[in-house]
């Protein structure tokens, strides 16, 4: 589904990123591991090409994205990071939000549906401020899927939750993962996370792959 080849990003002369290649299938998890700095989040945003890789590339189902026009890459290639990045208004708002810029309207049942789905019925016309930081998430992950991408981005999704909120996100991204055939690939400083959630792991230092392989064997899981 998504294969990086060679990929590289060097900002005046200091290489953020070097070389890093790997591949994950239809319906997969890759864990992207590795310590504060290594480069895991400049991954992420080269994927969705928030910034530009300036070596390398990703293919995108067989294609080379570069090919892809940019909307529709960002729209086949959904990102949720840390912390909700939800605008002051209405729950209903926030998810309807990527379809319109896609040109597309989200009728009332399909944004019941995804709501469901994230197991917030009946949030429509919550105000997004009066939100817990997982019900937060759980609408950041609704605003995603809103836009049925075929890649989900994951930036340290559960890293700002407590324990509890943490497994039911980790809960609930299983079951759209299994129910979507969605890939995903999500950073995590949280070992036991990425045994739990991962069929792949790579592992950042300093920029650089120093692992990739089946979760299995790289977790010792
Ligand atoms: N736009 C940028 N320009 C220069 N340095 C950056 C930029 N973005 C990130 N960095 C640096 O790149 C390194 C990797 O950052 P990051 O990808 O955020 O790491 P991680 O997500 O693994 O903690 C850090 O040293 C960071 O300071
Ligand atoms: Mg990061």
């Amino acid at each position: 589904m998504l294969r990086a080849t060679g990929l590289t990003r060097t900002v005046g002369g200091a290489a953020l990123l070097a070389q890093v290649s790997f591949h994950v299938a239809r319906a997969e998890v890759l864990a992207v591991l590795g310590p504060s700095g290594a480069g895991k989040s400049t991954l992420l945003r080269l994927l969705n090409r928030l910034d530009e890789p300036t070596a390398g590339t990703v293919e995108l189902a067989g294609q080379d994205y570069h090919t892809i026009p940019l909307r529709e890459l960002r729209r086949r290639v959904g990102m949720v990071m840390q912390r909700a990045y939800l605008f002051p208004g209405s729950v209903s708002q926030n998810i309807a939000f990527g379809p319109a810029q896609h040109g597309s309207t989200l009728l009332q049942p399909e944004i019941d549906a995804l709501l469901e789905q994230v197991g917030l019925r009946d949030y429509n016309e919550r105000l997004v401020h009066t939100l817990s930081g997982g019900e937060a998430q759980r609408i950041a992950i609704a605003r995603a899927l809103a836009n049925q991408p075929e890649v989900l981005l994951l930036d340290e999704p559960t890293s700002a939750l407590d324990e509890v909120s943490k497994l039911a996100i980790e809960e609930l991204l299983e079951s759209i993962i299994h129910q979507r055939h969605l890939t995903c690939i999500w950073v995590t400083h949280d070992w036991q996370q990425a045994i739990r959630m991962a069929d792949k792991a790579l592992f950042l230092e300093a920029g650089r792959q120093t692992q990739f392989g089946s979760a299995k064997e790289l977790l010792h899981a």
